[in-house]
């Protein structure tokens, strides 16, 4: 036996599925498929859309997500981008408190999904650069 059998895994399957809501249909999907409990829809009510909505200044700062693997990160960030790119959306949300809250962010915001690998560049740099870069590209909805 090798060393390559005992070990198997696909390092870029969350960064896959993070990139699937670029795609209209794979973000509808997300949006559909995602089980909100009551816990999660406080935090995305109180915690998440407060901070990205712009219409009232609260300090706003961007989020850290912070789990173990396969506790559905990438299909948080997926819900809350797609929404945020596409109001559309928000009759596809599963739970009426957070479908009131995610009305302040639904369709007012073009989504840029990126990974960032070891750098040893400025965290400022790199999100300039993924701007200029990606505002073009079809990544942007
Ligand atoms: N609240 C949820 N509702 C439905 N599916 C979920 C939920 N949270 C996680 N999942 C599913 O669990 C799996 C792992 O989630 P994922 O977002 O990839 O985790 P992470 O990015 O934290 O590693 C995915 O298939 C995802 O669709
Ligand atoms: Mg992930």
């Amino acid at each position: 036996m090798k060393y390559g059998d005992l070990i198997q895994f696909d390092p870029i399957e969350t960064i896959v599925q993070l990139r699937d809501a670029d795609k209209s249909k794979s973000a509808q999907q997300l949006v559909n498929t995602y089980v909100i409990s009551d816990e999660m829809a406080e935090r995305m009510s109180q915690l998440a859309i407060p901070q990205i909505q712009f219409d009232q200044p609260v300090d706003n700062k961007g989020l850290l997500v912070v789990g173990n693997y396969g506790t559905g990160k990438s299909h948080l960030m997926s819900v809350i981008s797609s929404i945020a790119a596409d109001a559309s959306l928000l009759d596809c949300l599963k739970h009426n408190k957070v479908k009131k809250e995610a009305e302040k962010i639904a369709g007012r915001f073009k989504v840029i999904r990126t990974e960032i690998g070891a750098s040893t560049m400025s965290l400022r740099d790199i999100i300039v650069a993924e701007l200029a870069e990606k505002l073009d590209s079809p990544y942007v909805e």
